[in-house]
């Protein structure tokens, strides 16, 4: 169903590496919706070809730039601007990845190298995309800028490991620029805090599929999927939302607020 909601819009968006990503669902959706975009993701993700096709499909011009890379992410906002014809109306910054995860360190046992590393992939790069954006003066007045998070900012998912803190971080760094950005042209910052979704990163955490199901009972409607998710992030780029900024929104079908449901002990 399309709206037009963004029509008129540019918009930049990162992380669409195959087709369960969120941002894929986000990007198609806000093309849908009216948008013109470009699309990202880091150079070693160009190998897999997911994002040119799509790019192919949206009509959208791809972009490479690792987001940990101030001269990348330059590059990709002025490239950005040249294909969409003006300064930038909404950003997506949809990146998450822990080493520690990914080579089976326990929580316990974590190497702070690495640690190092995810911060500044997950969570750092989103003050880094922002901070670009804000010298580069490439938001458009009234823009919009989504991160993606996950409770485990707030409550303790040990299967989660360092990506807490990698949220912890990203939802702060939203409240904080959130503050500079509404004072210099009223662009907001806002995070998602969206359910366990079937992705590349997702499937990354131990015991996924179990958790999923878990979190879906307990959600009285059930996990949010990338769709839904794609929905809600249409709403923030959209002007329905200009007085929302410096908030973590959630997104998760209720699973925030619960502390029991029934449904898991009926099995
Ligand atoms: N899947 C879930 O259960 C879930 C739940 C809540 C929040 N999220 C968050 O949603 C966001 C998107 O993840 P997803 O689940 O769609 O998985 P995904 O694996 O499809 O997306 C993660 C993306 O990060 C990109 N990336 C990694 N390193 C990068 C770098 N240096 N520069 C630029 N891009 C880089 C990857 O190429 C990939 O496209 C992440 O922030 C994730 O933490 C996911």
């Amino acid at each position: 169903m399309s709206n037009n909601l963004l029509a008129g819009k540019r918009g930049v968006i990162f992380g669409a590496l195959d087709e369960d990503s969120i941002a894929w669902k986000v990007a198609e959706q806000c093309v849908a919706q009216g948008a013109k975009i470009t699309l990202t993701n880091a150079p070693v993700a160009m190998r897999f070809g997911g994002v040119q096709k799509l790019g192919e499909k949206l009509n959208a011009e791809v972009i490479p730039a690792d987001a940990t890379s101030l001269e990348d992410l330059e590059n990709l906002f002025s490239k950005s601007m040249e294909a969409l014809g003006g300064k930038i109306d909404f950003v997506l910054h949809a990146i998450g990845m822990s080493l520690n995860v990914r080579k089976n360190r326990g929580y316990t046992d974590l190497k702070y190298d690495w640690m190092q590393k995810t911060f500044d992939i997950s969570a750092i790069s989103f003050h880094k995309v922002m901070q670009t954006l804000y010298q580069m003066d490439a938001m458009s007045d009234w823009g919009s800028i989504v991160g993606l998070s996950y409770i485990a900012a707030q409550r303790t998912f040990p299967d989660y490991s360092e990506m807490a803190e990698s949220k912890a971080l990203l939802e702060s760094f939203a409240r904080s620029f959130g503050y500079h950005f509404a004072e210099k042209n009223k662009v907001r910052v806002n995070t998602i805090s969206q359910s366990p979704t079937m992705t590349t990163a997702g499937k990354g955490i131990k015991g996924f599929q179990e958790f999923f199901d878990y979190a879906d009972k307990m959600s009285p409607l059930g996990n949010a999927s990338a769709e839904a998710c794609a929905d809600y992030c249409v709403l923030l780029f959209s002007d329905l939302s200009r007085m929302v900024t410096m908030q973590n929104l959630y997104h998760d079908g209720g699973f925030s607020n619960m502390g029991m449901s029934p449904k898991l002990i009926e099995g």
